[in-house]
């Protein structure tokens, strides 16, 4: 078969970036947005992230923008959405894409943390439905989690596999649609305990960070948790979480402090306060620190 066609519902932020890793992987690929406006620049997008990263700019020229939704679908084998995080959104646009693309089309969304199964039930062939969950920028990190529902056929997990690793993302397989899938539970359990620090006066939010950048951070691209667990030994880590884990916040909401910081209005780099104040020169610092260091990564991998 030669390369799957692609289409990309939704041009803002990942869906670019998504077109992008396909484009460069020498896929067709058509980008469908509702928004004239943003489906217009999507294409200088592309190139000004190439060119930022010294890719192939001729990728570009496999990227059609299509601002009919029954055209840009109508000969896709792969379908992926990648719109505002609305269930009800979601839902509606999947239906309308089953009426119009290819019965053997699949589908796929790039939800962050909506169940794949709450965004499917719906479908009339949902075997042919998954989830796939890029980060982001996604032509800098490498993982894209493929989260089965119960309806998902053995074919579409293969080729949805299959496809992600072909175009030099690292996919995994997620056996079972729960909220946060992997990589965010487990992001999400070290930010409640970084909260509960700082909400118990143990450390400073700058301390939490510190720390964390200092140590295991440094470790933890090329030493996971389980792998870090059988090196010290399962007694070890089993001593240690006999010994931790009655101390580690685990509280089944959201923290307080958190809710008072977004109820006063500190909301991070938007507002220029949230755990710390942050200046617009310090943000774009941050920022750029965080793109070099993964563009330095993808090059090093390479
Ligand atoms: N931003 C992230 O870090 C990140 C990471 C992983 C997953 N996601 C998920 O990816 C999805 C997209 O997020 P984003 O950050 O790219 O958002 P975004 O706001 O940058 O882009 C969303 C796009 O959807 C378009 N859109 C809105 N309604 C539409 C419609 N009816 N038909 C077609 N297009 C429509 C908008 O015009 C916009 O271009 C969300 O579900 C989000 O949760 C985001």
């Amino acid at each position: 078969m030669s390369k799957p066609r692609i289409t990309v519902i939704g041009a803002g932020l990942m869906g670019h970036g998504i077109a992008q890793v396909f484009a460069l992987a020498g896929h067709d690929v058509t980008i469908y947005d509702s928004f004239a406006n943003t489906l217009a620049t999507a294409k200088d997008r592309i190139l000004a992230n190439l060119k930022f990263l010294g890719d192939d700019e001729a990728a570009v020229h496999r990227v059609t923008l299509e601002p009919d939704l029954g055209a840009a679908v109508r000969d896709a084998d792969y379908v992926v959405e990648a719109v505002l995080e609305d269930l009800a959104l979601k839902q509606k646009l999947f239906a309308e894409i089953e009426d119009l693309a290819r019965p053997d089309a699949i589908l796929a969304s790039n939800t962050s943390v909506i169940p794949i199964t709450s965004i499917m039930q719906n479908l009339k062939r949902r075997e042919r439905a998954l989830g796939t969950h890029w980060w982001n920028p996604p032509y800098l990190v490498p993982l894209v989690e493929v989260i089965e529902t119960e309806w998902t056929s053995a074919e579409t997990l293969a080729f949805a596999m299959k496809l992600h690793a072909d175009v030099g993302k690292k996919p995994a397989h997620v056996k079972k649609d729960v909220p946060g899938f992997i990589g965010n539970r487990l992001q999400h359990a070290l930010w409640r305990e970084a909260i509960s620090l700082v909400e118990n006066g143990i450390c400073d939010a700058e301390t939490v960070d510190a720390v964390v950048k200092a140590s295991f951070g440094r470790r933890l691209a090329v030493l996971g948790p389980l792998e870090n667990a059988d090196m010290v030994g399962t007694d070890l880590t089993l001593a240690i979480h006999n010994n931790v884990l009655p101390a580690i916040e685990h509280r089944p909401g959201p923290s307080p402090y958190l809710e008072q910081l977004v109820q006063s209005g500190k909301l991070g780099f938007k507002s220029g306060e949230g755990f710390r104040t942050w200046t617009p020169a310090q943000q774009t610092a941050l920022r750029n620190r965080v793109l070099q260091h993964l563009r330095t990564a993808r090059d090093e991998e390479t």
